[in-house]
């Protein structure tokens, strides 16, 4: 197969094709040929050698693919060769083939293309499993997304809202901003000019937060809390070590949680694709929640990817097509 390789620690220029082995599938495993990837932060944080994958996964970056089943790995009978999927990955997507635990796999959505399929299963596992499942946000609660115009954000948005609740986010330009309200958010926030904290105050706070910053926002965000408001932190692009008043949190009978996708066990990032599949894929099939694609380039051009990523002047995801 091709891959994408870091050959040393390093900037996005470390990046190049190489060919390496086919993967081959053992017990309860799918042997993926890939149509697409997408890129997210943590490939960045991989190439820079800071992120290095959990044991056993590939050391092909990559958390996540479009494609068609190509084998089937003893005991897997819930899926047929040929079957269009997408996958959550612990690792390998930058690759033409890749393995994958059969609990990990999807369907691609009704009416989704497979580029648009590459784009949906990070961001629809970490929102759901976050924003729902962890947090348990309702119709008619406020959820402030940070990062509203990314990857995460882009797609919190449209299922939050689609699920009945307010939506406020936080966004950097005006065009981001733009986007956020396009999406479905109630309120965009411009953190360079506006304190998100006074804005949540104006109606009582936020129930739910999803938070990609980490340090830097954990005092605001607990000021941003409403009465039992749960704050989830998913990124520390902020920063990691932060101080938290426990007396506001404990005035508020508040939550602070933090989360990571990738180091789950087989059986957790299954239940959380099965619930997606069941909670997430009607909406996608119905139009309402989309993948939002900012641009799509051959593997080839991982470097440009990752520089485009991390210039941050993306809209939604990033695809890499095999
Ligand atoms: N824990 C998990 O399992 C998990 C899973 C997936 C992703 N993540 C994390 O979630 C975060 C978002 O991922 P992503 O794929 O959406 O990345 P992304 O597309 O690069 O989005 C990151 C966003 O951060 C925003 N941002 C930068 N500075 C900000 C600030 N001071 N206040 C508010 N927003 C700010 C940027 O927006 P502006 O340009 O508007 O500032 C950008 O849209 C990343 O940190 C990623 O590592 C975690």
């Amino acid at each position: 197969m091709r891959a994408v390789v870091a050959t040393e620690p390093g900037g996005p220029e470390v990046l190049s094709v190489t060919d390496l082995p086919d993967p081959v599938p053992g017990p309860g495993e799918v042997l993926v040929r890939v149509a697409a990837t997408a890129v997210n932060r943590a490939d960045t944080l991989q190439r820079q050698g800071h992120y290095p994958p959990p044991p056993g996964a590939s050391d092909v970056i990559g958390l996540e693919c479009s494609g068609t089943v190509e084998a089937l790995g003893e005991g897997v009978d819930d899926w047929t060769v040929g079957d269009e999927v997408c996958a959550l990955l612990a690792g390998g997507g930058y690759a033409t083939s890749v393995v994958v635990p059969a609990a990990q796999l999807m369907p691609v959505p009704d009416g989704v293309s497979l580029v648009g399929a590459a784009a949906l299963p990070e961001v629809a596992c970490t929102v759901w499993s976050n924003v729902f499942m962890v947090a348990g946000l309702q119709p008619g609660e406020t959820l402030l997304v940070h990062g509203g115009a990314g990857g995460i954000g882009t797609f919190a948005i449209q299922l939050a809202s689609a699920l009945g609740a307010t939506v406020v986010a936080t966004a950097g330009s005006p065009k981001k901003l733009r986007v956020c309200l396009d999406l479905g958010a109630a309120t965009a926030v411009d953190y360079h000019e506006e304190d998100f904290v006074e804005v949540l105050g104006r109606t009582g706070g936020a129930d739910v937060i999803l938070d990609n910053m980490g340090a830097k926002y954990l005092p605001r965000n607990v000021d941003a809390l409403a009465t039992e408001g749960r704050l989830v932190v998913i990124g520390m692009q902020g920063g990691v070590k932060g101080e938290l008043d426990l007396g506001k949190l404990l005035r508020k009978r508040g939550a602070v949680i933090a989360t990571s996708l990738r180091s789950r066990p087989v059986g957790e990032k299954g239940a959380i694709c099965a619930s997606v599949v069941e909670h997430v894929w009607p909406l996608v099939a119905e139009g309402r929640v989309r993948p939002i694609v900012h641009a799509t380039m051959p593997l080839e051009d991982a470097a440009e990817a990752h520089r485009m990523l991390e210039a941050g002047e993306h809209v939604g995801k990033i695809v890499l097509t095999a």
